[in-house]
């Protein structure tokens, strides 16, 4: 058993994840795309960057609460769609979800997990959205859609940046390959996953042919906020503002989809500048401190996501990998805050960080 107290960082849980889980899953959570020079610049564009401090402020009180889509929660961080927890955990998405709802958190549920999204919002009424993969069969998507509507999601998250999958070379050296139990809970009866590799699924359930009139059309069908996952460029963003979204979450799919983007820190403020205050912004992508956090909501985030870190916390030490995971992000963002002289979130400003 994981000795969860002398787990200080989130880096540390990468480690102990890679003696629990098996080669094909550890090179699925972990590979990204290419040279992986993506993936690896999400960490140094933030570790790049230095912060600017306030002194002399009464830091007795400091309150890092925040709200996503206004629904209030006690920390600007939510856990990101991620696929396949299974790997980690036996009971997948449901573990992890009880975490979510334990710390109060935003959990955002991958269309791709290995258990269903009503057996995932079963664990109770917790902040949730659901993240969408288009498929060809727009029928499959809408039945979907409506699905997380009925179980109580309160925003759909459009992934915009996987018509197919990103060049794996981790991936393709080390297949996940199914056996027994079905890859995507949520495609029962639809998708056949006996035998078949990971990506190859993947493939097939998502779709070359989305396009921005698909936002009017999530919209539309279900009544929610829609947010577009996968923003790199101020273009975009303010294409989907145009299109009705909610929120963009500027991301490079965790290094995962097109190597030799630019980190996401590095494009937040071009984005942020561009919707300029008309839809709210989220940064997924290399963020593993609390120091991370701080600077990406004084770049004008509105928050942020983890992805590999609490993957990686779930096979090492289950639901309580999690939540040490975020006490530990939470802890380190309050001390940043109090350093940096603020007392809120909403003190976060440009000129805390070069
Ligand atoms: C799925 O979204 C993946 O990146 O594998």
């Amino acid at each position: 058993m994981t000795d969860l107290a002398g787990v200080f960082k989130l880096h540390d849980f990468e480690e102990l994840a890679r003696e629990t889980l098996s080669s094909s899953a550890f090179a699925y959570y972990s590979g990204g795309a290419g040279d992986e020079i993506t993936l690896q610049d999400n960490i140094s564009a933030f570790r790049r960057r230095r912060l600017r401090p306030r002194v002399m402020v009464d830091v007795s009180m400091i309150d890092p609460s925040s709200s996503f889509l206004g629904t209030p929660l006690p920390i600007p961080v939510g856990l990101g769609p991620t696929a396949q927890h299974r790997f980690a955990h036996p009971e997948g998405e449901v573990a992890t979800s009880r975490a979510a709802k334990e710390a109060g958190v935003m959990m955002c549920v991958s269309t791709i997990a290995n258990r269903s999204l009503e057996d995932v919002a079963a664990v109770g009424d917790a902040p949730r959205w659901f993240q969408l993969y288009i498929h060809r069969d727009r029928g499959i998507s809408k039945a979907m859609v409506e699905r997380a509507v009925a179980a109580g999601y309160r925003a759909i998250v459009i992934t915009a940046d996987l018509p197919y999958p990103g060049y794996r070379e981790r991936e393709l050296r080390h297949p996940v390959v199914y056996e027994g139990e079905a890859a995507f809970g949520n495609f029962a009866g639809i998708v056949d996953s006996e035998g078949a590799e990971l990506l190859q699924l993947l493939d097939e359930v998502v779709n070359t042919t989305v396009t921005w009139d698909d936002v009017e059309w999530v919209r539309e069908l279900s009544g929610l906020p829609v947010l577009i996952k996968g923003i790199l460029t101020g273009e975009d963003a303010a294409l989907a503002v145009e299109h009705g979204a909610a929120g963009v979450v500027v991301s490079n799919h965790g290094g995962r989809q097109l190597d030799r983007v630019s980190a996401s820190v590095d494009v937040l403020e071009e984005v942020v500048q561009e919707v300029s205050g008309r839809c709210e912004v989220y940064l997924d992508g290399g963020v593993r401190r609390g120091t991370d956090v701080a600077i990406a909501l004084a770049l004008g985030a509105q928050g942020v996501f983890i992805g590999r870190p609490y993957l990686f916390a779930l096979a090492a030490a289950g639901e309580a990998g999690i939540l040490r995971a975020l006490e530990l992000l939470s802890a380190e963002f309050v001390n940043a805050l109090g350093l940096l002289g603020a007392t809120h979130v909403r003190q976060l400003k440009r000129t805390h960080v070069v």
